[in-house]
């Protein structure tokens, strides 16, 4: 019988200790012996709850416990999950995580430490809540040289824009829809501000690609500026607005950011709607495989954890080799992207053709009935480019004593 201690009894936390219970038998089966639950560290208590006996609120009683091999961490943020994380492995306890802000900060270090102590730092939940992605790259994929990661990471964002498309809802309502139904978070920023979506893209490629990834260095924007208006747009160019994070490798070269981006029907992340995640990955040989599912909520993200349990069980006395080195991949600038760029531009098209042409070249334009605005989609350029051309036309708007430029959002389309 091998013995487990759960850290933090949130969602997650008490998601793990439900199916550790309920699947019992086929846990048991796989992992080689049972897996039996001996703590679970909170500051709360929990007198009516299953775990009521189990409840411990001194970290040391793991720590010190020989005979709790394997430590889930499923509390969330960096202070204390990240002193806790490293003295289990340095404590030779492997560890299992949920938290993407804990393997993006300090992912680097912590699979250094279970390297040299010979245990394993597993993070499936991490990314895509319930879908398998991280084993995926690691195992399925290794074969591979992975060109392209590109995905609908933050389940909350997906759920407010599909609001917005299929039913004209604001932003601000849309966001309160989410936060109701325990979506999103009480202070929303990290997934509308796309912050949860770069660390996701920052793992992913640092999978990858094998090298530390920086997420401070992934150009990150999140979706608090796009409008209902910008949603009649997209329903006019047969789109819609996605929040994507993707990473495009080339011959050691990597091209990644966060991204409100318009997509049609084309492409496959286009139906991936609702609290729902999609990844693409596109490898050199096998081509592009797309993966789809829950990407949060508490027995996806659980399942996830659990088996990263039971990996660590079948390999209590291995280090599986996972993740990446302390080598640093450089992260090319934004400018250096090409997009095209869907614009909304306040006055009249008539009025404003020849500063529209000679600025941004040949644009496909959109007007809505009864708008004072219109709307260009250009052709495919760099960002570098892009913001010059911008900059230029609001340049000449104002000397005008005109409105220029209200919106841009990328396009693939
Ligand atoms: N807030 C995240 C989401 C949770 O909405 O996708 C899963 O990481």
């Amino acid at each position: 019988m091998i013995k487990t201690a759960v850290m933090g009894y949130g969602t997650i936390g008490s998601g793990v200790v439900e199916i550790l219970e309920q699947n019992k038998d086929v846990i048991a089966k796989r992992a080689g012996q049972e897996v039996e639950l001996k703590y679970v560290l909170d500051l709360r208590e929990f007198p009516d709850s299953p775990v009521a006996d189990k409840i411990i609120h001194d970290f040391k009683t793991i720590e010190t416990d020989e005979e709790v091999k394997i430590v889930v961490e499923a509390m969330g943020g960096l202070n204390p999950a990240y002193p806790f994380v490293k003295a289990c492995l340095l404590g030779g306890k492997h560890v299992v995580t949920s938290n993407k802000a804990l393997v993006a900060a300090y992912g680097t270090e912590l699979l250094e430490i279970a390297r040299e102590k010979k245990v394993n730092f597993f993070f499936e939940a991490s990314v895509g809540g319930g879908i398998p992605i991280i084993r995926p790259l690691y195992r399925c994929l290794m074969g591979e040289r992975i060109e392209e990661i590109s995905g609908i990471l933050n389940g909350t964002t997906n759920y407010i824009l599909t609001k917005m498309d299929k039913e004209g809802e604001s932003f601000e309502n849309a966001l309160k829809e989410a936060q109701n139904l325990g979506y999103a978070e009480r202070n929303p920023e990290a997934d509308v501000e796309g912050h949860d979506t770069c660390r996701k893209i920052a793992i992913l490629t640092a999978m990858a690609t094998g090298k530390e990834v920086n997420y401070e260095d992934i150009y990150t924007e999140g979706i608090t500026k796009i409008t209902d208006i910008d949603f009649k747009y997209a329903e006019k160019m047969g789109a819609s607005v996605k929040l994507l994070g993707t990473s495009r490798m080339k011959d050691g070269r990597v091209n990644a950011y966060v991204a409100p981006v318009m997509l049609d029907k084309t492409n496959p992340l286009y139906a991936v709607n609702d609290v729902f995640n999609g990844i693409m990955v596109k490898g050199n040989m096998l081509g592009t495989s797309m993966f789809y599912g829950s990407g949060a909520g508490k027995l996806p993200t659980a399942s996830a954890v659990v088996a990263d349990i039971i990996e660590a069980a079948q390999n209590l006395e291995d280090h599986v080799e996972i993740g990446w080195t302390e080598e640093k991949q450089a992260i090319e600038p934004m400018d250096q992207a090409s997009f095209r760029y869907f614009v909304r531009i306040a006055g009249s098209y008539r009025n404003k053709e020849q500063d529209v042409k000679s600025l941004f070249g040949k644009v496909e334009v959109y007007e809505l009935y009864g708008m004072d605005e219109f709307a260009i989609l250009t052709q495919e350029m760099k960002e570098g480019e892009f913001k010059a051309a911008a900059i230029a036309f609001d340049t000449k708007e104002q000397a005008q004593s005109d409105f220029g430029i209200k919106q841009m959002i990328r396009a693939m389309l």
